[in-house]
């Protein structure tokens, strides 16, 4: 069934080039495992994982019964001074998979608001504790971390910020970490930069620790091009965050749940933040829900005043919805018995493999991989930037393959369910796309 007749012009799309979309519009209407199928009946190959976030691949049987019978059993639940059973075992379950000693979860709708309940956290966490007078928080340069008020501040991504005014007061940025002289065509973590950490010292000579309550960092940057942290990098941040007694948060919305081959980043990476950002593939996109990890002290430090009394005031009417949190259970029992937390780190080495063979194709100056998630970075067209890279996608559209594009850099995080020849058929179609765009 096609849907030209479609009426689209009261819908104003997110982060969309509106007047593009709506000449020719790019409509899914169904899904399945590693596909979707457009409005034409054509199947596109998925090849971002819808948005960083069907980890599991679509519609997955379990997961779509979870939440057909829960919408029918308890529909909402109010979540101030009341609970379900399915938030509280979720959170148990979450805790469980989390790096250790962060067991305590909070419950939001979103990775922005995830976001701004870890900058919340961190900055009244030193207040409860009596060292109110660090309300500093720090970001990176080409971070992100998503569109509210604190994240946009404590981000990095020039086109998100600039329209929206003086934003938070009191953010400072580390420089970001992409290399490219040193680092270009890496295979994996590159090997230069992990001095790149010390930038954090510079920012404490400046300000002085007792002002700074928060870093924030992705372990591994995706929307602002798939930006892989330098050998060191990450433990030399973890040092410097304690050395000063500064909090350190990982944006993990995109690398949480399988994504880097292993639950979460900070496993990968051997390096345990002290608040912990998720969302996306916690209830494998089939349902908003985003949370915060936390470590035991940092909840714990809370917990102290009279015990009828709200001890964190902050909370979203939906979190812990019913739904989301039965579609997390679900999702965490699919990641657990198809075992996909941990399949990123089989696939990765053919992944790499294969899209490192796009190196000397035309206009590619450089190609990164880690785990699941790949990038390749593309020579900006003179005097139009991110045309180039926009043309590759309509391109990849067009031969039935869904990508992504960040400014002048193409983004693959597919969906933890795929095999070989779907990544073949995915580099395949960029490989194609390039040799024809201009
Ligand atoms: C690292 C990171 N943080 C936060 C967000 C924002 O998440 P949401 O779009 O669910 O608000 C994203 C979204 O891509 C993200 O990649």
């Amino acid at each position: 069934m096609s849907h030209a007749d479609l009426d689209m012009d009261a819908y104003w799309m997110p982060f969309t080039a509106n007047r593009q979309f709506k000449q020719s519009p790019r409509l899914l209407t169904r899904a399945d495992g590693m596909y979707f199928t457009d409005d034409h009946g054509r199947q596109v190959l998925d090849g971002i994982a819808g948005l960083w976030c069907v980890n599991a691949g679509h519609n997955r049987p379990r997961i779509v019964q979870a939440i057909q019978e829960q919408a029918a059993e308890l529909d909402f639940a109010p979540p101030f001074q009341m609970g379900h059973p399915k938030a509280f075992e979720l959170a148990s379950r979450l805790a469980a998979l989390a790096p250790e000693g962060m067991n305590k979860v909070f419950f939001t709708n979103s990775g922005s608001e995830s976001v701004e309940t870890a900058l919340k956290m961190a900055l009244a966490y030193h207040r409860v504790r009596g060292e109110g007078q660090r309300t500093r928080l720090i970001g990176r340069e080409r971070g992100y971390h998503g569109v509210n008020f604190g994240g946009l501040s404590v981000g990095g991504m020039v086109a998100n910020r600039k329209m929206f005014g003086s934003l938070l007061a009191g953010v400072d940025h580390l420089r970001h970490t992409h290399d490219l002289a040193r680092n270009a065509f890496s295979v994996g973590q590159p090997a230069h930069g992990a001095e790149l950490a010390d930038d954090l010292e510079r920012l404490v000579a400046l300000h002085d620790a007792s002002t700074i309550a928060a870093v924030i960092v992705e372990p591994v940057a995706g929307s602002s091009g798939v930006l892989i942290p330098p050998q060191g990098y990450l433990q030399r941040l973890r040092e410097i965050c304690d050395r000063h007694g500064i909090l350190l948060i990982f944006d993990e919305v995109i690398t949480g749940f399988g994504r880097t081959g292993q639950p979460f980043g900070a496993q990968t990476f051997g390096v345990t933040p002290d608040l912990m950002t998720v969302a996306k593939g916690l209830t494998n996109g089939c349902v908003p829900m985003g949370a915060v990890i936390a470590k035991q002290q940092i909840h714990d430090t809370f917990m102290q005043g009279p015990d009828h009394l709200i001890e964190f005031f902050h909370g979203y009417t939906y979190s812990g919805h019913p739904l989301a949190c039965a579609a997390g259970l679900a999702t965490l029992d699919t990641y657990a018995e198809d075992g996909l937390l941990t399949r990123a780190s089989e696939l990765q080495g053919y992944f790499a493999e294969q899209l490192h063979a796009l190196r000397g194709e035309p206009h590619v100056i450089d190609v990164r991989n880690l785990g699941l998630v790949g990038g390749v970075e593309l020579t900006p067209r003179a005097g139009q930037p991110t045309k180039r890279a926009f043309d590759t996608f309509l391109d990849c559209w067009q031969q039935g393959v869904l990508i992504r594009t960040t400014g002048d850099i193409l983004a693959l995080s597919p969906p933890l369910i795929a095999d070989r020849e779907h990544l073949d058929r995915m580099i395949d179609a960029i490989r194609t796309a390039l040799r024809r765009v201009a």
